[in-house]
């Protein structure tokens, strides 16, 4: 079924104003008044930045608004791939975000049309929580994953205050999923991920973790 997030994802304006006014305001409200989903973002992107020679895949990129950052220190044979299912995200993504080592591809995220061990670095950012079905999604980024590569994901996560009158219901109407504070982690580490690591910043959640080098 699909919910009204996923059927906002599709509708051309809203791939034109989202990389400068929606997300934004989402990501500020990730933080629940404070700033430190802002902070949180404005240092992931200064970290895909660094300089080196990789691969990069961003699963559900929509408009590509990381493409800039994750593709500017790219050396060597470095690309970075944005995949969506969304037409009009990546129509705005070509439109407002290219660039010599990036490009874009249609597909659905549970099923990445890559082989194993293609990227080193996996990003799923501010998507997960849209996925009726998301855990295969972690499967699949650490399937793609080189053996010791990293993946990262922004999605949301049930903080204390997050049983705040209110929130799962709107979030249960609109189709946005509120993950269990363990919940990705607990997958990841079952799926054999390494150096898991959570960092919440209200009711979003960071995670980064590696694929192990051997498996
Ligand atoms: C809120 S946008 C996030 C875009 C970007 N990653 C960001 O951080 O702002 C969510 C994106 O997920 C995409 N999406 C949702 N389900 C997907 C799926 N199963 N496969 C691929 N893309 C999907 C939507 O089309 C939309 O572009």
């Amino acid at each position: 079924m699909t919910t009204i997030a996923q059927r906002l994802m599709g509708v051309p304006v809203f791939s034109q104003i989202y990389e400068q006014l929606w997300r934004p305001v989402f990501t500020r409200g990730f933080s629940l008044g404070g700033s430190s989903t802002v902070d949180y973002d404005r240092a992931l992107r200064a970290y895909l930045a660094r300089t080196g020679d990789r691969m990069v895949l961003d699963v559900a990129c929509g408009p590509g608004n990381y493409s800039d950052d994750a593709s500017r220190g790219l050396v060597g044979d470095g690309q970075y791939v944005g995949i969506d299912f969304s037409a009009s995200m990546l129509a705005q993504a070509h439109a407002a975000n290219p660039g010599e080592r990036v490009s874009y591809v249609r597909g659905d995220a549970h099923h990445l049309p890559f082989p194993d061990g293609t990227f080193d670095t996996v990003l799923c950012l501010a998507a997960l929580y849209l996925i009726p079905d998301p855990l295969p999604v972690l499967d699949e980024m650490l399937r793609v994953a080189k053996p010791g590569g990293e993946i990262v994901v922004f999605t949301s996560v049930r903080a204390s205050i997050a049983a705040l009158p209110g929130a799962e219901a709107v979030a249960g109407v609109s189709g946005l999923r509120i993950f269990g504070r363990r919940e990705l982690l607990e997958h990841l580490e079952a799926l054999g991920a390494e150096h898991v690591e959570q960092t919440v910043t209200g009711v979003g959640q960071y995670i980064h973790a590696r694929r192990p080098l051997a498996g």
